[in-house]
C-alpha cells in the first residue's frame, strides 16, 4: 500500500456549481455482471462501475472461466459478458482475491458452494478480518461445504461445490449481501428457498433475477425463489449513477453556503434513497427530475442547493437504505443546527473500517463535537470546522466524507491514504474540483 499512498489537501472555496456524472452503482453492477456470466447469451453492460470493488469481481469471475470484455472510457466502462449459462463456470487455477470487496467474497461464496468444485477466496487484511459466520452458516444450512479461517468465521474461505437444498431463512442481520448469497445459491438448490427479513436491505439481485427471468416472487420482506429450471436470460442495460458517490455532492451542496449542484443519472431505488429523505427531513433544498426506469430499476436527476440544516435523529428501519452514507451524513451532521443522534447503526463497525470510531475520531480532529455510542454516535452541530490531517484508514467512504468536510472547513484539511477511492469512485478528486468556482454567487436565495 506504501508505494501508492496519497494525501490530498482541499481547501474550502467560495462557491460550488456544476454537474456530476455518475459512476455506475457499485452494488448493482457486481450483480450484473455476476447473473450476466450465469445467463446463456451474450450480454453489454454499461456504465459499469470503475472501481477496484467491481473488477475484483470481473477478475474473479475470469479466473471461473467466464470472458468478459471491456470497452469504453475508463470512468464509464462497458462490459461484454458472454454468459456460459448455468453449468458454465470451470474452476480456478489458483486462490480467488476479492480484494477489498465484501460484496464479491459474499456473493461469490454462495454461487461457488453450489458449483461442482474447489473454490479458495481471499482478500486484502481488511476484508480478512471482516464477519463471514453470517455467510457460512446459512449455506451450510443448504448443505455447502465451506470453511473459513478463525473457526469459520474469516476469510480465506475454502469452498467444496456440491448439491445445496433450499432453505426457509430468517436472515439475523438486514444484509443484502448475505441475502444475496444465498438467492445465488439457491438458483442451483434442489428445492425452492425462503427468506424472510427482518428489515428490507438494498433489492438489487431481486430485481435483475425477475428482469432476467427467475421464478421471485417478492411479497413485502418475504422473498421465494425456485431453482432454475432454464438458463437465465442475458441482460443488457446501462447501470443507473450510484446513489452512494451522490451523497458526497449532496451533503457538499446541502452544507456549502453558496451551492448547486446537478446530479445526472442518480439511481433512485427506494431501498437506497434514505440519505435523500433524511437530507431533506434536516432541511436540504433538493430537487428529485426526470423520473425514469432502467432494467427495473428508478432513476432521477438530483439538484441540491445550500441548505440550513437541522439536526436529526436516525435509527431503525431507514439505517440498511442508508448504511454506506452514515459516514458523509455525520458531516452533514456537524454543520447541522442542533443535535444529530445515530442509532441502530453497529453494522458499521465491521465495514471497511470500523466507521463509528474512525469517523469519530477523525471529525473531532477537525474540531466537530462527537460522542461514540456502541451501534452510531451523537455529534452536537454547528461548530465550525478547522483544517487539519486527517486519515482515511484505508476507507474509501471515510476519505471522500472528510474531502466534504474540508471544503467547510477553515484552511486546509489534509487526507492521509487518499487513494482509497479508487475503490467506488475513481474519478471522485477531479469531480469534486470541477465543482469549485471562484465567483460568488447567490445560490443560497435562488
Ligand atoms: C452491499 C450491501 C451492504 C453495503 C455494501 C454493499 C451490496 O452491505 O454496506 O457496501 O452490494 O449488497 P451488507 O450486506 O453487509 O449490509
Amino acid at each position: 500500500m506504501a508505494k501508492q499512498d496519497a494525501i490530498r489537501t482541499i481547501k474550502p472555496c467560495p462557491r460550488l456549481e456544476g454537474e456530476i456524472t455518475l459512476p455506475g452503482d457499485k452494488s448493482i453492477s457486481h450483480r450484473a455482471v455476476i447473473l450476466n456470466s450465469l445467463a446463456r447469451g451474450a450480454a453489454e453492460v454499461d456504465n459499469f462501475a470503475p472501481g477496484k470493488d467491481c473488477l475484483a469481481t470481473v477478475r474473479c469471475l475470469r479466473a471461473l472461466g467466464v470472458e468478459i470484455g471491456k470497452k469504453g472510457s475508463r470512468n464509464f466502462p462497458t462490459l461484454l459478458v458472454s454468459g456460459a449459462g448455468k453449468d458454465g463456470l470451470k474452476e480456478a487455477a489458483n486462490v480467488l482475491n476479492a480484494g477489498d470487496s465484501g460484496t464479491t467474497m459474499r456473493l461469490l461464496g454462495g454461487l461457488l458452494s453450489c458449483q461442482p468444485f474447489l473454490s479458495i477466496i481471499t482478500g486484502d487484511a481488511s476484508l480478512r478480518s471482516r464477519p463471514m459466520g453470517r455467510l457460512i452458516e446459512p449455506l451450510r444450512l443448504m448443505g455447502a461445504e465451506i470453511y473459513g479461517r478463525g473457526r469459520d468465521s474469516f476469510a480465506p474461505l475454502v469452498i467444496k461445490g456440491g448439491k445445496l437444498r433450499g432453505i426457509d431463512f430468517i436472515l439475523p442481520v438486514p444484509s443484502a449481501q448475505i441475502k444475496s448469497a444465498i438467492l445465488l445459491a439457491g438458483l442451483f438448490a434442489q428445492s425452492n428457498t425462503v427468506l424472510r427479513q427482518p428489515t428490507a436491505s438494498r433489492d438489487h439481485t431481486e430485481r435483475l433475477l425477475k428482469q432476467m427471468g427467475a421464478s421471485l416472487e417478492s411479497n413485502g420482506n418475504r422473498i421465494s425463489l425456485m431453482p432454475l429450471t432454464s438458463p437465465l436470460s442475458p441482460l443488457s442495460f446501462h447501470i443507473p449513477g450510484d446513489i452512494s458517490s451522490a451523497a458526497y455532492f449532496l451533503v457538499a451542496g446541502a452544507i456549502h453556503p453558496n451551492a448547486r449542484i446537478a446530479i445526472r443519472n442518480c439511481g433512485i431505488n427506494p431501498t437506497r434513497t434514505g440519505i435523500v429523505d433524511t437530507l431533506i427531513a434536516m432541511g436540504a433544498e433538493l430537487k428529485i427530475e426526470n423520473e425514469r426506469w432502467e432494467a427495473g430499476e428508478p432513476l432521477a436527476d438530483i439538484v441540491i442547493k445550500s441548505s440550513e440544516l437541522r439536526g436529526i435523529e436516525v435509527g431503525g428501519d431507514i439505517i440498511p437504505r442508508l448504511i454506506d452514507e452514515i459516514p458523509v451524513l455525520a458531516v452533514a451532521g456537524c454543520i447541522a443546527k442542533g443535535k444529530t443522534v445515530i442509532r441502530d447503526a453497529a453494522e458499521l463497525r465491521v465495514k471497511e473500517s470500523d466507521r463509528i470510531a474512525a469517523l469519530s475520531k477523525e471529525l473531532s480532529r477537525l474540531g466537530a463535537e462527537v460522542e461514540e455510542l456502541p451501534d452510531g454516535m451523537v455529534i452536537h452541530g454547528g461548530k465550525t470546522l478547522s483544517g487539519t490531517e486527517v486519515d482515511s484508514h484505508f476507507d474509501h467512504r471515510l476519505a471522500m466524507s472528510l474531502a466534504i468536510a474540508g471544503l467547510v472547513a477553515k484552511g486546509e484539511t489534509t487526507i492521509k491514504h487518499a487513494q482509497v477511492t479508487q475503490i467506488s469512485y475513481p474519478a471522485f478528486w477531479q469531480d469534486l474540483m470541477s465543482l469549485r468556482a471562484e465567483a460568488p454567487s447567490k445560490a443560497r436565495r435562488q
